[in-house]
C-alpha cells in the first residue's frame, strides 16, 4: 500500500506491535523513508524553478507490509527474523518516483546517486533494458549510513500506468485462458507506450530547447 508524502504509515497500519519482523526498527525505517522524500521535494522545488516545470509527477513511498514481509522471507528460504527483512531483503522501505518525461527519471536518478550519506547498492535499468514482458523502470537500492536499505524505483506516467494495470491483471485473476495472447498484447502495449514517451520528449527539446 503506496502513501503520499508525510503519512503516517506505521502508526495506520497497525505495525507497532512488539512482535513486529522489523523490531523496533519502524520509527528509524519511517524516518530513513521520509529524509528520502525530503530530499526528492527539494530536487522537485530546485529543478521547477530552474526549468518551470516540476519534474516529479508524484512521489509515493510505503514500508513493506508485515504480511508481505513475512510472505517474501519464505519465498526467499529465509528465517522470517528482523535481520532477514532488513538486511537480505532491500526493499522494506520504498519510494516510487513517476516523472512525466524520460530525462526527468535519468535526472533524478543522477540526484539520488548525489548523496553523501547514501551509497547505491545496486542499480537496474529495465529502461534501457526492458524486461521480457515489457516492463521499464530504473529501480536503485541505496544504502543509508545508519545501515537501512532503500528500494527506489523510478518511471515515467505511461511506464506507472502500465506496470499498474499489469500488476492488476496478473495478481487480481488467475489466468487460464489466452494466456499467450494476453502476454503479447501487454508487450505490445508496453513497446507502444515507450515510443510514445521517446516523441514526447524529443516535443519537449523541440519546445524547451533553449531552457535545457
Ligand atoms: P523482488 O524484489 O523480489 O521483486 O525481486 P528482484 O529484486 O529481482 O526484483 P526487481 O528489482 O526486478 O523488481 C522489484 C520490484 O519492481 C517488484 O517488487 C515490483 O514492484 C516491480 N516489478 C518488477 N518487475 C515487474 C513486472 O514485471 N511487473 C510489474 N508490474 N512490476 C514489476
Ligand atoms: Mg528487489
Amino acid at each position: 500500500m503506496w502513501q503520499g508524502e508525510h503519512t503516517a504509515f506505521a502508526e495506520r497500519s497497525g505495525m507497532m506491535e512488539t512482535n513486529s519482523i522489523y523490531g523496533d526498527h519502524l520509527p528509524e525505517m519511517k524516518k530513513v523513508m521520509n529524509d528520502i522524500m525530503s530530499r526528492v521535494g527539494d530536487a522537485r522545488k530546485a529543478m521547477s524553478e530552474r526549468l518551470g516545470m516540476d519534474p516529479v509527477e508524484h512521489c509515493l513511498c510505503r514500508i513493506k507490509s508485515e504480511e508481505s514481509m513475512r510472505e517474501k522471507c519464505r519465498r526467499r528460504g529465509l528465517p522470517e527474523t528482523t535481520e532477514s527483512a532488513l538486511t537480505k531483503i532491500y526493499d522494506s522501505i520504498g519510494i516510487r518516483i513517476v516523472c512525466a518525461f524520460i530525462d526527468d527519471v535519468y535526472a533524478m536518478v543522477d540526484y539520488l546517486k548525489k548523496f553523501d550519506d547514501v551509497c547505491v547498492a545496486e542499480e537496474k535499468d529495465y529502461i534501457k533494458r526492458a524486461k521480457k514482458n515489457g516492463y521499464r523502470s530504473y529501480h536503485m537500492i541505496l544504502k543509508t549510513a545508519s545501515g537501512y536499505y532503500v528500494e527506489i524505483q523510478l518511471r515515467t506516467i505511461s511506464m506507472d500506468t502500465w506496470a499498474a494495470l499489469e500488476h492488476h491483471l496478473k495478481y487480481k485473476k488467475d489466468i487460464k485462458e489466452n494466456q499467450d495472447l494476453i502476454a503479447d498484447e501487454l508487450k505490445r502495449c508496453a513497446d507502444e507506450l515507450a515510443s510514445t514517451d521517446l516523441s514526447m520528449q524529443i516535443i519537449r527539446n523541440m519546445i524547451m530547447g533553449d531552457l535545457t
